[in-house]
């Protein structure tokens, strides 16, 4: 029995050991099943064992093949214990998926422009905050694939995905630590893209527009829940008029990860986001 997830095409991953850091979140998660659907063997990673056991016991349950392994994405020792475990229970890796990232709540500026006036500002933010959020998704991004590409050189099919944002294009307002980090992430794509590009691993980039997910639920929504001035900037950035839906970012990994379909596909950023990086506001 495969394991049954809705996703909106199939490709053979039968075979293949993929890895998704941030396993247990919105998009890792997602990532996780509609690998472990296309018959790759899928490593769960987070930081809280048990919330990455509830993704894997899903997948195992549904007929498909996955464990579960925690490490923090920043700490280089962790990511070279989880080196030497899949190096040791797999022998390989396939695929890489860095999902594992978010805005810091502590390091956003709660006004858009100084203007606005206000109590806290820019200046106020504690610097350490910023070195949070810089490194959960710069470094959380960079580590992973500095220590885990070498056990895909040689391997079928190797590619890693990065996860970048919006905010890589054209900063967001209220995030500078997240938006430098995350046009970070995108120009380090395209730079391990080129320096791997002869070893057979390819390294691409999904950019999300917006999705509501656990990570951005403090600036999309008041604190008595109603939704927040931020969410009408957003629709009304977004030429089609709406937030996406999680499972819409699935076809883009599914087409990054085929080498049949992208083999020539290396250094890319490729957003979904229902036009807003292609829509000036005006
Ligand atoms: N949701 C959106 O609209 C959106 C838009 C653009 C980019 N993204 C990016 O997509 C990625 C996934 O975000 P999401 O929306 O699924 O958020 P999420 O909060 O649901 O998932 C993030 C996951 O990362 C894990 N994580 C956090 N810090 C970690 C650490 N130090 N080590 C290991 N794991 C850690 C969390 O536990 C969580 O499981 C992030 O990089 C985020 O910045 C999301």
């Amino acid at each position: 029995m495969a394991y049954a997830y809705d996703i909106p095409f199939h490709v053979d991953l039968s075979g293949r050991v993929a890895l998704v850091t941030g396993g247990n979140g919105g998009i890792g998660g997602m990532y996780s099943r509609a690998l472990a659907a296309c018959g790759a063997t899928v490593i769960v990673l987070g930081r809280n064992l048990e919330r990455c056991q509830l993704v894997v016991d899903e997948i195992v349950q549904g007929g498909g093949q996955a464990v579960a392994i925690t490490a923090d994405v920043t700490d280089e020792a962790a990511m070279l214990r989880v080196k030497d475990e899949v190096e040791q229970r797999f022998g390989r890796l396939n695929i890489l998926i860095n999902a594992a990232g978010g805005n810091v709540r502590s390091a956003t500026v709660p006004q858009e422009q100084m203007a606005d006036g206000g109590d806290a500002t820019f200046f106020d933010v504690a610097t350490e905050n910023i070195q949070k959020e810089l490194d959960l998704n710069l470094r959380g991004t960079w580590l992973p694939c500095k220590v885990l590409t070498p056990l895909m050189l040689g391997q079928e099919g190797a590619c890693v995905i990065n996860i970048s944002s919006m905010s890589a294009f054209l900063p967001l307002t209220k995030i500078p630590g997240y938006s430098a980090a995350k046009s970070g992430v995108s120009n380090f794509t395209q730079w391990l893209a080129t320096y791997l590009a002869r070893s057979g691993v390819r390294v691409n980039a999904v950019a999300p527009g917006f999705f509501l997910t656990e990570q951005n639920h403090a600036l999309q929504f008041n604190p008595d829940g109603t939704p927040s001035a931020r969410q009408k900037k957003i629709i009304a950035g977004t030429p089609m008029g709406r937030y996406g839906e999680l499972k819409e970012l699935i076809g883009a990994m599914l087409f990054l990860v085929d080498e049949r379909a992208a083999g020539f596909v290396t250094g890319v950023v490729l957003p979904v986001d229902g036009g807003y990086s292609a829509y000036s506001g005006v």
